[in-house]
């Protein structure tokens, strides 16, 4: 079943991941498309008065950046809190928008993918529902993502991301789109692609005769049309078919001096035309201006027709005129149509015999060095060949290679990391090649508030029997309520099994009623004493800094300390754990000094662990304990480090010792509820055995 769920998981986030990537990309090489997009849905809210272009072009590349990003880090697993949460608010928000736009159809085409791929409203209504779901699947189980990349590495994946996708859309808005999805693109025929085959279906209409007869009204259509008794009011044409939409249509030209339609004039004519495109010149940048002029005169020198092609006001194009000394011809073509012939303004088109076969932006336009001879004999005059190979090799070059490598080497890296971990949890290859001291195993009983004095007298002797019998693989240790310590030390051998109490007090002696003193303790015969257990800091109001005294006290005292650590469930799911433990070690133990350091043993005890039947996985147990371990070498060195004993505590049993124990930085356990029975007790002993 879990093993399903993770299939699940995966395949839904495999599926958001690729379609955020796949329209992130599509946006960001076309930001001017997509802010065309964006003005389009203001326009049907009524909010395109109040926004100013800036904010939409921000807002483009912006949401570019947002939707590529996001795919990626779900591609890779990093930010596993945040990005599947960010996800699935913004399917919430795309669906609610697309049921809008399904509904009262203010757009035609949604733009999620540009103009690479083109979805009906109801499609995209489809595709996003969809979405929704894997989105909330992956939002809800968000765990269950297998990383493509260590935490340690991830930095690299998001700042890499967001400045390669950042960059792309900015070097899209200079040059021109780098791949091209409109029916403009370099090779196109337009006449060719305005031409309906032979065959396409033709869109139909309905009319309706509204007709008066004796002051009663009636509507009536082409086949029951009446007598002529009935006398005509009106008509209504509804077009109930849309019928085949070539590829480019609305393109015309019409001169502006004299008022002619010139399109099948320039689309026909044999050679070279060049076509300078602004959709605005109120909006154009005149910055290149001089480039233009120049080629002008270029084009009027080697014959070449020159056209602007604009849909703006004669005021504009007379400013355009003062400004820029333009000697060009002026012609009309509708907006919409310029904005998508080319994504510049202004934008310079070359054509041969109709075709397209040049396209600059203002900002690369041709130099007077390139134009030195008749277009024919030039590069620019030829047919490009179709470099969409390369470009997309460029893509997997620049962007999608260094990942792979960066997860090759970090897949490496982590690999070589598993086989030295397990070459340490080998006992045999550490004896014979480290042949270093090895640090104590240690399992420790932690009964609580359980088992009145005759009972826990019994379970000791019981306890302290079966050991003796049969000698364990590691130390021993049992911590009682206060008043078990003198009885149960009576029963004990402690060369078998340590004795340790649950508490004491932070106080040296004196009228502290109900306190039970270090000293006290050590008198009874125990060697050990378990302080800043959770449950202590919890109900009893244990601060870092009571804990401290009590460690000092005990540690006077000649008691060996257990130390508790460990965080919350909520502080686990905010990713605090490190934090947390930290916090907890350098509050009350990390001032000792290097000898008094030799009687701490850690448990970390993760609190959501604790009692709850929930035991943390060993790989959890284990990246922790390593964790605390790399602290302990930072404060004392790292041969300190590695002969501090470190437990695990939280729901451990018999059951589940042997694989926490296997882990190489888990020396032993606090037990809980598991030390109660002697059975159940020497069970997770022998784990040591295994
Ligand atoms: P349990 O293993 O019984 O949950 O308790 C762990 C513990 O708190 C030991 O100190």
């Amino acid at each position: 079943m879990k093993k399903l769920r993770i299939i699940i998981v995966n395949i839904c986030r495999l599926l958001l991941a690729l379609t955020f990537i796949l329209s992130g990309y599509v946006k960001a090489v076309d930001p001017l498309g997509t802010q065309y997009k964006l003005d389009d849905y203001l326009i049907a809210m009524s909010l395109s008065d109040y926004v100013p272009d800036f904010v939409t072009l921000g807002g483009a590349v912006g949401l570019a950046a947002l939707e590529f990003s996001l795919g990626i880090f779900l591609l890779f697993s990093v930010r596993r809190r945040i990005v599947p949460r960010l996800i699935l608010a913004m399917m919430v928000f795309m669906t609610a928008l697309t049921v809008w736009i399904y509904a009262a159809d203010p757009v035609k085409d949604c733009g999620c993918f540009g103009d690479a791929i083109k979805l009906t409203n109801g499609e995209t209504l489809a595709k996003n529902i969809v979405l929704l779901v894997c989105a909330i699947v992956v939002a809800r189980w968000r765990k269950d993502m297998k990383r493509l990349i260590s935490k340690s590495n991830q930095w690299i994946v998001l700042n890499y991301t967001v400045i390669y996708i950042v960059l792309t859309s900015l070097y899209c808005l200079y040059a021109l789109p780098t791949f091209d999805f409109r029916p403009y693109r370099v090779g196109t025929d337009i006449k060719k692609g305005m031409e309906i085959p032979e065959g396409a279906e033709q869109p139909e209409f309905v009319t309706t005769f509204i007709m008066k007869k004796d002051g009663q009204t009636k509507d009536f259509t082409l086949e029951n049309y009446p007598d002529s008794t009935w006398e005509f009011v009106d008509s209504k044409t509804v077009q109930t078919k849309a019928g085949y939409e070539p590829p480019i249509h609305d393109f015309s030209i019409t001169l502006n001096s004299t008022g002619e339609d010139i399109t099948e004039a320039v689309l026909s004519h044999k050679g070279y035309t060049f076509l300078l495109i602004s959709p605005h010149l109120g909006y154009a940048d005149d910055s290149n201006f001089g480039n233009i002029d120049q080629i002008y005169e270029y084009a009027t020198d080697y014959k070449v027709p020159f056209y602007c092609l604009t849909a703006s006001t004669e005021k504009d194009i007379q400013r355009w005129i003062d400004m820029t000394g333009a000697e060009y011809p002026f012609c009309t073509t509708d907006e919409r149509t310029l904005k998508t012939v080319i994504r510049s303004n202004p934008g310079l088109l070359l054509l041969k015999d109709g075709v397209i076969i040049g396209k600059w932006s203002h900002n690369q336009l041709p130099t007077t060095d390139e134009l030195t001879a008749p277009l024919g004999k030039l590069e620019i005059g030829q047919m490009p060949k179709d470099n969409t190979a390369s470009r997309i090799l460029k893509v997997l070059m620049t962007f999608v290679l260094p990942l792979l490598l960066l997860t090759i080497a970090d897949r490496m890296w982590a690999w070589s990391k598993w086989v030295r971990n397990k070459e340490k949890s080998n006992k045999l290859y550490q004896f014979f090649k480290n042949n270093r001291k090895m640090r104590k195993k240690i399992v420790a009983g932690n009964w609580k508030m359980n088992l009145n004095l005759q009972e826990g007298v019994a379970l000791a002797k019981e306890i302290n029997e079966a050991l003796a019998a049969e000698k364990p693989n590691c130390d021993v240790v049992i911590c009682t309520p206060f008043v078990h310590l003198a009885s149960v030390a009576q029963v004990l051998d402690a060369s078998v099994v340590g004795l340790g109490a649950e508490n004491c007090a932070n106080k040296e002696k004196g009228a502290y009623t109900g306190e039970v003193s270090a000293s006290m303790v050590k008198s009874t015969g125990a060697q050990y004493v378990i302080l800043g257990h959770s449950e202590r800091r919890q109900y009893y109001g244990e601060t870092a800094e009571i804990l401290k005294e009590k460690v000092d006290l005990a540690l006077a005292n000649g008691l060996k300390v257990i130390f508790c650590c460990g965080e919350t469930l909520e502080e686990r799911e905010a990713e605090k754990q490190n934090e947390v433990v930290k916090a907890e070690l350098v509050g009350s133990v990390f001032h000792l000094d290097a000898e008094a350091w030799k009687n701490i043993i850690i448990a970390y005890e993760p609190i959501w662990a604790i009692g709850t039947g929930k035991t943390a996985t060993s790989d959890q147990a284990e990246e922790m304990l390593a964790y605390i371990r790399s602290i302990v070498a930072e404060k004392y060195g790292k041969e300190a480090a590695e002969e501090t004993s470190i437990l695990y505590g939280g729901s451990c049993k018999a059951s589940n010792a042997p694989e926490l124990f296997s882990k190489p930085n888990i020396d032993g356990g606090l037990i809980g509820g598991a030390s109660l029975k002697c059975a159940d007790f020497k069970g997770i002993i022998d784990a040591w055995k295994k």
